[in-house]
Formats: structure tokens, C-alpha cells, sequence
């Protein structure tokens, strides 16, 4: 059964307070976004295989730790998870970026799929799924089958808000998936938000409502 890794981190939820206020304007909401994208790397990242290279300093030789090749692809969900993708590459340059476009229907909730461009080699690379929100776990879902049909074997999902349906939905589904959020909310409403969330990620990044 996949694993689901909550970030309490202070610096996290202090941002995400911010996120979350209606207030927050259009900039300082895609700033947030990229900085506690940035700090959620921190972690996701950390059993990345190391290996041993000799090097010099300017005292004598050595053998130090670096990272085994690029062996990283950051997925973002079309659109919203394009604001986590900046935030990612700061840490890890080298990593390659696939997109998968997807929007949920408003009266199904059900995900349409509309783009799909991946790394070639999508099935060596460790692949990380960035998306905000996951509600009912749908356009997760969706993301996660259409990265396996392409032959990807190890993957995970990094998303900021999550509702308690959509984390059952994607553990049932993806069991062998490992889910990172910053926060778990109370529920969906009607229309399938989380609430107290953040509104439409989507809308409130690029500022098209
Ligand atoms: C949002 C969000 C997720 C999805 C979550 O995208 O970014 O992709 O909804 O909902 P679910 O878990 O119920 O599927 P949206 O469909 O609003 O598209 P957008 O990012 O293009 O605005
Ligand atoms: N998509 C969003 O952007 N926000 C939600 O709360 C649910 C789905």
C-alpha cells in the first residue's frame, strides 16, 4: 500500500495560510506556490541515489557523494500544476518535465483529457506527479494510468490541498503510489472543492477569474 507523507513543516503552513486567504492576490498566490513547491522537493527528494566521485579539492583528493545522473521527471497536471514546476527545478535543474493536460468536468467532476507529452524515457526515471488540489482523485488518477500506460513504473504525487476522498480514491486505485501533501482538508462540497481549501487552483495561479 502506498504511503501518505503529511508536511508539517513550519514554513509550509505558514505559507499555505497565506495561499489559502481570498485576499492573496494573483502574484503572491503563484509565489507561494513555486516556494512551498520549492520546500516540498526538499523532501520528496531525499532517498535520491548518490554515488562516489573522485574529486580534488585544494587540499588533497577525495571521494564525495553527487547525484546518479538525472534520473527525475516532474509531471506537472495541466494547468495548475505548472505553478509547482519552477519551484521543483530550483532544486533538481536536471530533472526532465513531461505535461499531462487534463480538466475536470463541471457537471461530470470526471477528468477529460486534452495533452500528453512525456520524457522518452519515462520508463527509467523516478516520476513525480505535481498537481495543487486532489478532491475526488479523479484527475490524479487519470495522470498516474496514462504516466503507467507509457511505461512509467515508479511513481509519486505531490499536491499541496488534498480532501480525504481523493487520497482513498488514489490509494485504492494506485496502491503502489506514495502520495506528499502539505495538507489534508475536511471534505468536498457540492461541487467537488475542498473545503476550507483554496478555491480554483487553476483560476487563482494564472488569474482567470
Ligand atoms: C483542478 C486541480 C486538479 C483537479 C482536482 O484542475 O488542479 O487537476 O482540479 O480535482 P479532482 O481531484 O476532483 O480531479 P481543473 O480541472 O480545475 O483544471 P485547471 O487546472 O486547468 O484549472
Ligand atoms: N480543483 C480546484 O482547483 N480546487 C478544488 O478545491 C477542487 C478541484
Amino acid at each position: 500500500m502506498g504511503k501518505v507523507y503529511l508536511f508539517e513543516h513550519p514554513l509550509i503552513q505558514h505559507k499555505l495560510s497565506i495561499l489559502r486567504d481570498k485576499n492573496t492576490n494573483v502574484k503572491d498566490f503563484r509565489e507561494l506556490v513555486r516556494e512551498i513547491s520549492m520546500l516540498m522537493a526538499y523532501e520528496v527528494t531525499r532517498d535520491l541515489p548518490l554515488e562516489d566521485v573522485e574529486i580534488e579539492t585544494p587540499i588533497c583528493k577525495t571521494t564525495v557523494k553527487r547525484l546518479q545522473g538525472e534520473d527525475l521527471g516532474i509531471i506537472p497536471v495541466l494547468r495548475a500544476g505548472l505553478g509547482m514546476v519552477d519551484g521543483m527545478l530550483e532544486l533538481v535543474p536536471s530533472a526532465k518535465v513531461g505535461h499531462i493536460g487534463l480538466y475536470r468536468d463541471p457537471e461530470t467532476k470526471l477528468p477529460v483529457e486534452y495533452y500528453c507529452k512525456l520524457p522518452t524515457d519515462v520508463e527509467k526515471r523516478r516520476l513525480i506527479i505535481v498537481d495543487p488540489m486532489l478532491a475526488t482523485g479523479g484527475s490524479s488518477n487519470a495522470a498516474i494510468s496514462l504516466l503507467k500506460e507509457h511505461g512509467g513504473k515508479d511513481i509519486s504525487l505531490m499536491c499541496l490541498i488534498a480532501a480525504p476522498e481523493g487520497v482513498k480514491a488514489v490509494m485504492e486505485a494506485h496502491p503502489d503510489v506514495d502520495i506528499y501533501i502539505a495538507a489534508q482538508d475536511e471534505c468536498l462540497n457540492e461541487h467537488a472543492y475542498i473545503v476550507p481549501g483554496l478555491g480554483d487552483a487553476g483560476d487563482r495561479i494564472f488569474g482567470t477569474k
